[in-house]
């Protein structure tokens, strides 16, 4: 194992906040894990499990061991005539699992394409996009419990997946590392193009036979126009989550603003599109200081360079105070401050 100390993790998070880290271990194996946990010298010291450092927001120097996930490896666990169950290990790039479904012609996470991330990281907040969610084909999880030091498996109940939600974010929060993550793919697919960005954007490829590499490539198409690439232009997706609200103030609200965007989400209740509600409250394209609210996008804060991570949350503190204000909605962040 080689743990490097006193490490930048500007390269390690896609808001390229310029933190540090006190030491940083590439995990390569579950050994690598077990090890870290059972080693006297880093068996008591604080520890972050970075993926692909898309869904973070660090406002200080990590005073700890970061791990970076790296293991690797996509297979086939099981197939019958109508399914494949795909186990990835948790380093993959969630992307390129996608790839690799496709290609072999199994459905089911295609409008999940070109989500940042490692595959690791997708049950933690059960990732989704354009009418799917991770949690419509996860089969199961594998982790490793970091006080018995044993791999668990964890089913798609155990997981308790809700709206960018997991177990993970809550009552086991700290207690896992994700190692693996298989999924049940179907051969015979079923579309889902309802959401009206994927129908529009498949007409004008001209798109006449439907499949899943045309509408994996119709979500790459919108993603890349809406959403800056962490590459040329940090940030961390959405930066909040669309907030649910009583169905009943929805209807109140809507008499004030005509055009408030919301969907049906459970019973009695909306889910109201967040970047509506901050695009009206001014900060959509706003630039303060080295940060600001995507011109695109309202709900994805960026980091136009140099910004730390204070000065980002900072912004995010001001945006929440502002629709609350105006909408009396409170908005959460979906990111991980850390
Ligand atoms: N909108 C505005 N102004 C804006 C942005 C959006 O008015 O600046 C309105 C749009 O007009 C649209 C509605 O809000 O009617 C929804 O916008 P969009 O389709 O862009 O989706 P979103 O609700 O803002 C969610 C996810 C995204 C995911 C898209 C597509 C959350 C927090 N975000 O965004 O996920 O890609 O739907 O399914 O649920 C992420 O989690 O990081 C992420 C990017």
């Amino acid at each position: 194992m080689n743990i490097i100390p006193n490490i930048s993790l500007k390269p390690f998070n896609t808001f390229g906040i310029d933190a540090n880290a006190a030491f940083y271990l590439e995990v390569n194996s579950l050994g690598d894990i077990e090890t870290v946990f059972q080693s006297a010298k880093t068996q008591n010291i604080s520890k972050l499990v970075l993926g692909g450092g898309s869904n973070m927001l660090l406002t200080k120097d990590f005073n700890g061991l970061v791990m970076k996930i790296n293991l690797k490896g996509i297979e086939i666990v099981k197939e019958d005539n109508d399914h494949a169950w795909v186990k990835a290990a948790a380093g993959e790039k969630w992307h390129d699992l996608v790839l690799w479904c496709i290609e072999r012609n199994f459905a089911g996470i295609e409008n999940l394409s070109l989500i940042p991330g490692n595959t690791g990281a997708a049950p933690m907040q059960n990732i989704g996009a354009y009418g799917v969610e991770l949690k419509d084909t996860f089969e199961e999880l594998g982790a490793f419990n970091t006080s018995t030091r044993q791999l668990e498996k964890f089913s798609k109940e155990a997981c308790c997946f809700g709206y960018r939600e997991s177990v993970f974010k809550r009552k086991l929060k700290g207690q896992y590392i994700i190692t693996s993550v298989t999924l049940k793919l179907s051969k015979k697919p079923v579309f889902h193009i309802s959401y009206g960005a994927i129908e529009q954007e498949l007409k004008r490829m001209g798109v006449e036979q439907l499949s899943i590499k045309a509408i994996s490539d119709a979500v790459i198409q919108i993603r890349r126009s809406k959403l800056p690439d962490p590459a040329v232009l940090g940030n961390a997706g959405s930066f909040f989550k669309n907030p649910e609200i009583a169905a009943v103030k929805f209807e109140e609200l809507k008499l004030t603003y005509p055009a408030m965007v919301g969907y049906p989400a459970s019973s009695g209740m909306m889910k109201v599109a967040a970047g509506w509600l901050i695009e009206q409250c001014g900060w959509k394209g706003k630039r303060v200081g080295n940060t600001g609210s995507h011109k695109d996008q309202a709900l994805v804060l960026v980091n136009y360079g140099g910004a730390t991570g204070d000065e980002v949350y900072t912004l995010a503190l001001e945006i929440k105070k502002s629709v609350a204000e105006k909408f009396g909605i409170s908005i959460e962040p979906e990111v991980n401050i850390i």
